[in-house]
């Protein structure tokens, strides 16, 4: 992966292979090559990014150190695969701190068709109301969703995301991260 250059031609490349037909490591390759360089990091659909002002997120000259450091984060870490509907309750006890990362409104099919639907933050809002633990839910400001988690603190936060205004809400008061 180190030689692969960041090239539309070649994110073209990649992005009409059939995966069914690569090998695991082909795949991973594949994979993280499109991921790198689609813009918001976008796997559904993607796109390369190319910017005037910015190189390209695939550095091939800290590839491998990046690769170690995800490894690194990731070596006490269980992960699980679930919708919030399933994970929610499994996981919560009055020791639970749930960090809630849901698709942003009107972006539901961001992720895929059918994952998450706009009426999955009533759903969302309710099943926090009810949880033993305590929650942090990061989303974009937009009045349907101060409207939505009025019920609970909001505050506003700066992101790097330059354009996006976003929001943290949460259940109690002075508990802010
Ligand atoms: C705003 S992104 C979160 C990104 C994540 N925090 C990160 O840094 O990569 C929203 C995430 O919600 C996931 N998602 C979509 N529908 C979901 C569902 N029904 N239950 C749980 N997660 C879901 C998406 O796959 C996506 O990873």
């Amino acid at each position: 992966m180190q030689g692969l250059p960041v090239a539309r031609d070649e994110f073209n490349r990649f992005l009409t292979q059939d995966a069914r037909y690569l090998t695991d490591i082909q795949r991973a390759v594949r994979w993280f090559y499109l991921i790198r360089n689609s813009y918001g990091s976008k796997i559904v659909n993607p796109t390369i990014t190319i910017s005037n002002s910015r190189a390209g997120r695939l550095n091939a000259l800290t590839l491998k150190r990046d690769i170690f450091s995800a490894q690194r984060r990731l070596a006490r870490v269980s992960l699980e695969n679930l919708s919030f509907r399933d994970f929610i309750p499994r996981m919560d006890a009055v020791d639970t701190f749930f960090y809630v990362d849901p698709p942003y409104f009107a972006c539901e099919d961001y992720y895929g068709k059918n994952i998450f639907s706009r009426e999955d933050f009533t759903v969302l809002r309710d099943m926090l109301a009810q949880i033993h633990g305590k929650f942090c839910l990061s989303i974009n400001d937009v009045p349907e969703i101060r409207e939505l988690f009025k019920p609970f603190n909001i505050k506003e936060v700066k992101t790097r995301l330059v354009w996006l205004e976003v929001i943290v809400v949460r259940r109690y008061k002075n508990c802010w991260l």
